[in-house]
């Protein structure tokens, strides 16, 4: 992959999807040690934040090894996740979470309408090739009073914690993932944000699909964002 050109279209979509194949084997032992294990402290607030239980029809998009899915689960919730790179769903199937995984596309899910109650999707948005497609197709698969909770990388406003987390997020990632991983991967994820669309187009894309009470709630001095939605 160049990294000097970030890839868009079709060659964004296989270069996502052959570099998580990649990465799967390790994904989660790096998640856990390059956040100090605070990315799974931010999806069990996500899921708290969503009021997500026993009477919800949860499904994660881009589940990748399955931690949403797990933790949605273990609150009572029938979960379906989706995702597709292989090998991070065998990675989620492997951990044996009663949740049912298929492989398929978030901007074209394999889910019939108004099948859910509640859509999770973690630290993807940067991944997709387009987010409209994927609002969209979040708000076809919930119910009218659906929720949504989307976790993604943020960055700190306070400018001594802004340049910790650049010296984290540029440095010390790409360093710790290529020892034990992908240095080509690990190198792309904290560019991968320059994908993400200014805030005020984000909010408007997610009204345009159909959701209302949009807001962000930031984690960890702004390390991580979580952005919440109710379907109209
Ligand atoms: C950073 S990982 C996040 C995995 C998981 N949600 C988590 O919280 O750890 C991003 C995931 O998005 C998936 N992904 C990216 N684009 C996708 C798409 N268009 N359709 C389905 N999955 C996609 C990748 O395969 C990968 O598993």
């Amino acid at each position: 992959m160049d990294l000097d050109h970030l890839p868009v279209g079709a060659s964004k979509r296989e270069a996502v999807q052959n570099m998580f194949d990649r990465i799967a084997p390790r994904y989660d032992l790096l998640n856990r040690l390059l956040t100090f294990g605070m990315d799974q402290l931010w999806r069990r607030r996500s899921l708290s934040i969503l009021g997500v239980d026993a009477s919800d029809t949860v499904v994660d998009i881009a589940c990748g090894t399955g931690d949403f899915a797990d933790l949605a689960r273990k609150r009572g919730a029938q979960v379906v996740g989706i995702d597709f790179a292989f090998e991070m769903l065998l990675g989620a199937r492997r951990r044996k979470i009663d949740a049912g995984f298929a492989q398929g596309d978030a901007l074209n899910l394999p889910l019939p309408d108004r099948c859910a109650t509640a859509v999770t999707c973690g630290f993807a948005l940067r991944n997709f090739v387009s987010l409209d497609p994927v609002f969209q197709e979040m708000a076809r698969v919930l119910r009218p009073g659906g929720r949504i909770a989307l976790l993604e990388v943020y960055e700190p406003t306070h400018p001594l914690l802004r340049a910790l987390h650049c010296l984290h997020f540029k440095k010390l990632v790409p360093l710790v993932g290529g020892l034990l991983s992908d240095r080509t991967a690990y190198r792309y994820l904290p560019k991968s944000v320059a994908y993400l669309p200014p805030d005020e187009q984000l909010f408007a894309s997610l009204k345009q699909a159909g959701f209302k009470e949009v807001r962000r709630k930031k984690f960890f001095f702004g390390a991580a964002q979580l952005l919440t939605g109710v379907l109209e």
